[in-house]
């Protein structure tokens, strides 16, 4: 694995933007950005030999700073919805930056995908670090925290966080990549094959908030146990679709520590994009939001280009006590690991 750093741009407050590019002995790489720790391309080997970009992005940090939807981007403190952006914490109400419709989404108006991290360029992964101080985007405590990513010879991309505190605080951490294995830019994912690990999924209210009631996926457009295409049943015909526009929900997945959870699969280039995680749940978002915008290298981006498999704790967990905890206390250590394994039908 070699690192290779140059000068991306600037932000709109003159802050250097970096661009890190992770190659392994393949050949294949990954770029990645300190601003929001953005995975900005994925290039892996397809069926004929080549390099495919698998990764939705921009090509200046311009088109980063005024678009939504963040493409690529590590989220926090708290990834997805916390309803009406509010929680109480030890008998103490705490109230966020609320930023979609009612409802606080990851990490509000200035969460951790817009901050310039500080990186640390080590043998083996590039190491960003950042403090968010008490009272960011109204969460209490100072939260110092690194997100590692490395790219191995088995086209491996490990993302890895780790974090802690001075005071009781949440945390969910995620990235939020879009992933066309076709090639970013070429289209919709809904030819996708999309096989995921999890039996049950957390239902929605009409603003993709949680109501707290879990769901069987058996005999539902959420069952993915056996890999279908992404727009099989997308347009069924099922109140839970009808409230996220599509697949935006958090699927609750079998099992513990570092496992398999999903595999995406585009029989186009024949690459398969294999999930692994230690979280509990993932949000599979098929890009309903993502309106039309110029891509990287002059392509065109528009609904369902890209998937989202932004693996996380439940949403809205904090007003859901049987849902797994997010609150992290002094004296312990977060940790989660994400990994996307690049392999060949
Ligand atoms: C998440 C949400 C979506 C949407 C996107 C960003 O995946 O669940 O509803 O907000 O982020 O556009």
């Amino acid at each position: 694995m070699s690192v290779f750093g140059k000068e991306f741009g600037k932000t709109s407050d003159g802050r250097t933007v970096n661009l890190y590019r992770i190659t392994n002995e393949n050949g294949a790489y990954v770029e990645v950005l300190d601003y929001g720790c953005i995975l900005h391309a994925i290039c892996v080997p397809n069926k004929d030999g080549a390099l495919t970009d698998v990764c939705l992005g921009y090509d200046t940090v311009a088109e980063y700073e005024a678009n939504d939807g963040y493409l690529g981007a590590f989220v926090g403190r708290h990834a997805n919805r916390i309803g009406e952006g509010k929680f109480t914490l030890n008998g103490v109400n705490y109230s966020l930056a609320v930023n979609n419709g009612p409802n606080h989404l990851h990490g509000g108006l200035k969460g951790f995908d817009r901050v310039v991290w500080g990186t640390c360029v080590a043998s083996d992964r590039l190491i960003f670090s950042h403090t968010s101080p008490d009272g960011d985007e109204g969460y209490p405590g100072n939260l110092m925290m690194t997100v590692s990513y490395s790219f191995d010879d088995t086209n491996t991309l490990t993302l890895s966080y780790d974090a802690v505190c001075d005071q009781d605080t949440v945390v969910n951490f995620t990235n939020h990549c879009y992933f066309n294995l076709n090639g970013q830019g070429t289209g919709t994912v809904t030819d996708h094959l999309l096989q995921v690990n999890a039996d049950e999924f957390t239902e929605n209210d009409e603003n993709c908030l949680p109501t707290g009631k879990i769901l069987s996926v058996e005999g539902t457009p959420f069952d993915f146990r056996k890999a279908k295409p992404i727009g099989r049943d997308i347009h069924a015909d099922d109140v839970n679709l009808k409230n996220g526009s599509g697949y935006d929900h958090n699927f609750i997945l079998s099992g513990e520590g570092l496992r398999d959870v999903a595999v995406l699969t585009s029989e186009k280039t024949g690459i398969v994009m294999t999930t692994r995680t230690t979280q509990p749940g993932v949000q599979v978002y098929t890009a309903n939001f993502l309106t039309d915008r110029r891509g990287k290298n002059d392509t065109h981006y528009g609904i369902r280009d890209g998937i989202c498999l932004e693996t996380q704790h439940y949403p809205d967990a904090v007003h859901h006590p049987h849902f797994p905890t997010v609150v992290l206390k002094p004296g312990e250590e977060y940790h989660q690991e994400t990994q996307y394994v690049f392999t060949l039908k």
